[in-house]
């Protein structure tokens, strides 16, 4: 059968009239219903296990928008929660983990295989979208590339510069690669259930990709996400994979063929000309309108969004923002970037 969803057409390498469009965060704090459902379910990691209340928040930007594409409402930071580590969210602040420093640390933590107690509760909210999204919209699962998560499994939290991970890097180089082998097989593992729950697409993301340089971003970014895309494809012939090492600048350029994913995610620091000669002209690629737009709005919104589809318009493309819509966005100004990609 012919794919008829816009999102899988774009990312098997069609050139569409008008990009499908999604949103990174899309439920999310910025929607009154997310408050509601986040406040029923008690708090954020309360929301992610509670499959029908994740599930609900997931279809709350489907019902309002028709996006093209849902995103599985979870977070990344719930494999290293599956391994072992404690997990917390301190409200108006961020996450909060068990910090891993020492060979002890890391012993202490859970093989890959034992994720599944603690992530079955995800893969049973994947089941029911698959169930209750509307036929022509495409379901994305996700993780977080190992070397983000490592990130926030070596200092308990996020940093401005990931110092303390750089440190492990260089101080004990074989434990880090320990850590992010360990993650590595967690996430594939991860990934495939969410794809054998209903999951038609899995997206990798490297928050923090920008801060690995030459060598290191060849070894811990690139290296890790060939892996997971070649071992789903193995698995699961025909799933496309969405990569995102945000801020990697120029290792965009050639990262599709170094690691295999269908489409590059790209992050709003790039400009849309130069990515679209020198990014999209190896395959698919995703963005990247600043959310600062989701707040300001006006005709900036308008202009930048026209500008984004024109310079994409001659090869495949998924519209988006170039990182997450952030809790002072205006639901309106989401509704004007939507009007004014479908036109
Ligand atoms: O995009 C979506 O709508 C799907 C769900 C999703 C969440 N987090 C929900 C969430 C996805 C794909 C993520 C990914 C994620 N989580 C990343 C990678 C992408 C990125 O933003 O760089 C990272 C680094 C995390 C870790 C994380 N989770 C942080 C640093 C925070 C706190 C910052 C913040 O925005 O509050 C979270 C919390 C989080 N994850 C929220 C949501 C909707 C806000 C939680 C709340 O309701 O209080």
């Amino acid at each position: 059968m012919a794919e008829t969803k816009k999102l899988l057409r774009a990312l098997a390498g069609e050139t569409l009239d008008t990009p499908p469009i999604w949103m990174m965060r899309q439920a999310g704090r910025y929607l009154p219903e997310y408050r509601a459902t986040r406040a029923q379910a008690g708090d954020f990691l309360s929301l992610c296990y509670n499959p029908e209340l994740a599930a609900e928040v997931t279809l709350q930007p489907i019902r309002r928008y028709g996006f093209d594409a849902a995103i599985l409402f979870a977070d990344i930071l719930l494999v290293p929660q599956a391994l072992g580590a404690d997990l917390w969210f301190v409200t108006g602040e961020g996450p909060r983990l068990s910090t891993i420093t020492d060979q002890a640390g890391f012993d202490a933590l859970k093989p890959a295989s034992a994720i599944h107690d603690t992530l079955s509760p995800v893969y049973e909210t994947v089941r029911i979208l698959s169930r209750e999204l509307p036929a022509e919209t495409t379901l994305i699962g996700f993780a977080g590339a190992p070397w983000t998560v490592a990130t926030y499994m070596i200092a308990g939290r996020g940093t401005p510069d990931q110092g303390p991970a750089h440190a492990l890097r260089e101080g004990n180089t074989a434990l880090f690669e320990a850590l992010l082998e360990r993650i590595t097989e967690a996430t594939i593992d991860y990934l495939s259930m969410q794809i054998e729950a209903g999951a038609e697409v899995v997206k990798i993301f490297d928050s923090w990709a920008g801060s690995l340089k030459g060598d290191d971003f060849a070894k811990y970014a690139v290296e890790p996400c060939r892996r997971i895309t070649a071992a789903i494809k193995d698995r699961h012939p025909g799933i496309p994979v969405i990569g995102f090492p945000r801020e990697a600048g120029e290792g965009y350029v050639g990262f599709h063929a170094a690691t295999g994913v269908d489409c590059v995610a790209l992050d709003n620091s790039v400009d849309p000309e130069w990515a679209a000669k020198n990014v999209q002209v190896s395959g698919c690629v995703q963005g990247n309108l600043a959310s600062s737009h989701m707040v300001t709005g006006g005709q900036a919104l308008v202009d930048e969004t026209r500008r984004i589809v024109k310079a994409f318009s001659g090869g495949p493309h998924i519209f988006n923002l170039g990182h997450g819509i952030t809790p002072d966005a205006d639901p309106e100004n989401v509704q004007l970037m939507i009007d004014t990609v479908r036109g």
